[in-house]
């Protein structure tokens, strides 16, 4: 059972460290990737009120919405397409510090200033993306790039 989170203060960094072994109890024993991934998205809006934070996942030729925490999204994105659709093709993540710097961007919300995204890797293959946008310009950095990933390592995929 859930228990409610520790929310901290203190450096961005001291709060993805004492997030991190919450959000890895949150997923243990339980193997249901929609609820890991929904439990994610409360964990990472609850400690850092990031303007929206989601999910989408593979599904064909597209990226479908997936669980997140925020206002309405795009449900559906081609590969290639905006900052989620680049990330699924390069495998890579990417910080955007100014959407409107970024060719192609996808505006879910006007009010999006700056995300990042992470591909979710499964068997060599990118499974999904997590997205995290801020209303911020320069939202993110490597410290979120490096502790959201540890955070999308924690997801087992094995009831694929
Ligand atoms: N901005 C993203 C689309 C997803 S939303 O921001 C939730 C993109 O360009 O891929």
């Amino acid at each position: 059972m859930a228990e409610d989170l520790n929310i901290t203060k203190g450096s961005k960094e001291e709060q993805y460290i004492n997030l991190l072994p919450q959000i890895s109890g949150l997923l243990d024993g339980e193997t249901d990737l929609v609820a890991n991934l929904a439990n994610i998205t409360g964990a990472l809006k609850e400690q850092f009120g990031f303007f929206w934070v989601g999910f989408y996942l593979v599904k064909g030729e597209e990226l479908v919405l997936g669980p997140f925490q925020g206002p309405v999204a795009c449900t559906r994105i081609k590969k290639g397409r905006g900052v989620c659709g680049t990330s699924w093709e390069k495998a890579e993540t990417i910080i955007v510090p100014d959407v409107e710097q970024f060719p192609g961007h996808i505006a879910c919300s006007s009010l999006s200033k700056s995300e990042i995204v992470l591909p979710l890797i499964h068997l060599k293959n990118v499974v999904g993306i997590l997205d995290v946008d801020s209303e911020e310009l320069n939202g993110f950095d490597h410290v979120d790039a490096k502790y959201l990933q540890e955070i999308i390592d924690l997801v087992n995929y094995t009831n694929d």
